[in-house]
């Protein structure tokens, strides 16, 4: 898609901190991400030594850097560049060969080389308003080969919108007080004030429209983390 005078600007809505070298520093103690389960998933996907995988929105790249020990190629990718400064230090301590890391958005990431046969992206994709998400998913199915999987993991809410107050009240009553233990309930607020996480209901039509099969949906207890394993048809 050639870049417009309305195009969005990806970096704007990326979210302030994770631009922020101070708060990327502490992402990995707060996050607390074990990659080892979904790990687990895209091998029984099928991710082996022959595979390539992109992880979109990678973040400091805890996933990409397992992946980077199973497979061929592992493209991380983030518009945050403080981000992308300690998936490359972790990969030089980690002798993490395998890895590039690459400074683009959803919407600007172009893929060089052959299809993948995976995309990971997790908790990233709610940066973006759904329009541009419907896009974003578009240019996901491109870059993956016929048959490929996605793993789309998001904060996507799976409740009717008449539930709204009761499940939202609920999920920030429980967030914990201290920023370095987690999100903590400003931080929830915000999320859901100037973030762009959609529901279950709208998402899954636009995954289908995009050219993918869900194979896979699940939905967490809270009703606000959703997961979805998709085939490129
Ligand atoms: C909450 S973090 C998640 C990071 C990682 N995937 C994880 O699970 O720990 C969201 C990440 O998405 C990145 N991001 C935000 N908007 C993006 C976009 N339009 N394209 C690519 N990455 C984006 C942010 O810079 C940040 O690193």
């Amino acid at each position: 898609m050639e870049r417009r005078s309305w195009f969005i600007d990806e970096l704007k809505h990326a979210g302030a901190e994770h631009l922020d070298t101070r708060y990327v520093h502490g992402y990995d103690r707060k996050a607390r991400f074990d990659p080892t389960a979904d790990l687990a998933i895209l091998r029984d996907l099928g991710l082996g030594p022959a595979s390539t995988l992109v992880d979109l929105g990678a973040g400091t790249g805890e996933l990409s850097l397992a992946a980077a020990e199973v497979c061929q190629r592992v493209v991380a990718v983030d518009v945050s560049a403080a981000m992308l400064d300690v998936v490359r230090a972790k990969a030089l301590q980690r002798h993490a060969t395998r890895l590039e890391v690459v400074c683009a958005g959803f919407l600007s990431y172009e893929h060089a080389g052959e299809q993948a046969d995976f995309v990971y992206t997790r908790n990233a994709l709610h940066h973006l308003p759904d329009f541009w998400k419907a896009i974003a998913l578009r240019r996901v199915a491109r870059l993956l080969r016929p048959g490929g999987s996605l793993i789309l993991r998001d904060l996507i809410f799976s409740f009717e919108p008449e539930e709204s107050e009761r499940v939202v009240e609920a999920w920030i009553k429980a967030a914990p007080i201290r920023p370095e233990s987690g999100w903590t309930r400003s931080e929830l607020e915000t999320h859901l004030r100037d973030e762009h996480s959609t529901f279950t209901w709208l998402i899954e039509p636009m995954l289908e429209r995009a050219g993918f099969e869900i194979q896979s949906a699940t939905s967490d207890d809270s009703k606000v983390f959703a997961a979805y394993t998709c085939v490129r048809r």
